[in-house]
């Protein structure tokens, strides 16, 4: 058994008592970035195993966006019942954990946490991103994630998705952004949260409210999974009724061999890693290229080309979209890796 992560560190929280697990899965094209999730957990163990899944999307996420940089991921996992107070020992614990890894991995928000928090991070340590523009940062990542999963769906569809229907399942902070644009567009929306209280955002978009496990195999268009991972199950594919699958929800998949069942269906699966990665995006050329918002918006407008190309490698090659980003994927990471070794040789 090989270890596929280059570090990973597990702690007990000093101050909060909280598991917190940092992982670094790949630095070989570079610092490995990845946001701070903060989520409820059964057993520390399951945070871990978020955390080196995720981790991993993180080096893909990067490497097909072209970034010089690879993946990781921080895990808090938190109890049933938190208050502010323990919130922000939990951060400082994970800012401490980050530090202690001396600038080889740097965070950012993630889901159950915001740009607020990026800033108690900060208390800690240099190595973070999505700080509020008032602190010099570039801001909530949600928005421009968004931003590339809707440029996703156009290029999907054909360019416009007025008309068209799709299904948002997870209204949190991208998957809300999400419906709200393509409501605006005039497609025609079912909506679905774990928190009802979602519900006003569907009425308010004039969109059909449907629980979970229905909207996963609603009648639709496009499906766009945009809560936690794993929701695509072996159990689930037969019970789909939708011809597209894209969405920004990390580690869609419960098992990489969905993707090829997905195919057999004749469903179009967009990896999640390419079509959710328009935080990063916004983040490294704003914060790392100096990039101003126009140009920045400009590359997460470009995944949705990103992804049109991916499909249009993967239909000439007769491979599955998944197949085609991972060879992507891989391809710079194995010239990195060369390129270290040949450095290396030089040098010993
Ligand atoms: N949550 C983001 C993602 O999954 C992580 C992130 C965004 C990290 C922005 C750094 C900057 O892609």
């Amino acid at each position: 058994m090989t270890l596929e992560h280059e570090e990973v560190l597990v702690r007990r929280g000093p101050r909060s008592g909280l598991p917190i697990v940092v992982a670094v899965h790949s630095t070989a094209l570079g610092q490995a970035v990845g946001g701070l999730r903060m989520w409820h957990y059964p057993d520390w163990r399951d945070a871990q195993a978020d955390a080196l899944r995720l981790s991993r999307g993180m080096t893909y996420k990067c490497a097909v966006a072209g970034a010089d940089k690879g993946g990781g991921k921080t895990v808090v996992a938190l109890p049933s019942r938190t208050d502010d107070q323990l919130r922000r020992a939990a951060l400082l614990d994970a800012a401490d954990a980050i530090d202690s890894l001396g600038g080889r991995y740097a965070t950012g928000p993630d889901v159950g946490t915001g740009e607020p928090d990026m800033d108690v991070i900060a208390e800690r340590t240099s190595h973070v991103f999505c700080r509020p523009a008032s602190s010099g940062g570039s801001g909530d990542s949600s928005p421009h994630t968004a931003a590339g999963v809707v440029a996703t769906l156009r290029a999907l569809v054909g360019g416009s998705v007025t008309g068209k229907r799709f299904a948002v399942v997870g209204l949190g902070r991208v998957g809300g952004a999400v419906a709200t644009a393509l409501a605006a567009d005039g497609a025609d929306l079912v909506l679905s949260d774990v928190d009802a209280g979602k519900r006003a955002l569907a009425e308010q978009l004039k969109a059909t409210w449907d629980e979970p496990a229905a909207a996963l195999t609603a009648d639709v268009d496009v499906l766009v999974p945009a809560a936690l991972g794993g929701v695509l199950t072996e159990a689930v594919v037969p019970e789909l009724r939708c011809a597209i699958i894209a969405g920004p929800a990390n580690n869609q998949l419960a098992d990489e061999s969905v993707a090829d069942l997905l195919h057999e269906r004749g469903i179009l699966w967009a990896p999640d890693y390419v079509v959710g990665s328009g935080g990063v995006v916004n983040a490294l050329a704003v914060e790392l290229d100096g990039s101003g918002p126009a140009r920045a918006a400009e590359l997460v407008e470009g995944i949705g080309a990103t992804v049109a190309a991916l499909v249009a490698d993967a239909r000439r090659a007769g491979i599955t979209p998944a197949r085609a980003a991972r060879d992507r994927a891989e391809a710079r990471l194995r010239a990195a890796a060369a390129t270290r070794e040949t450095v290396g040789s030089g040098r010993g």
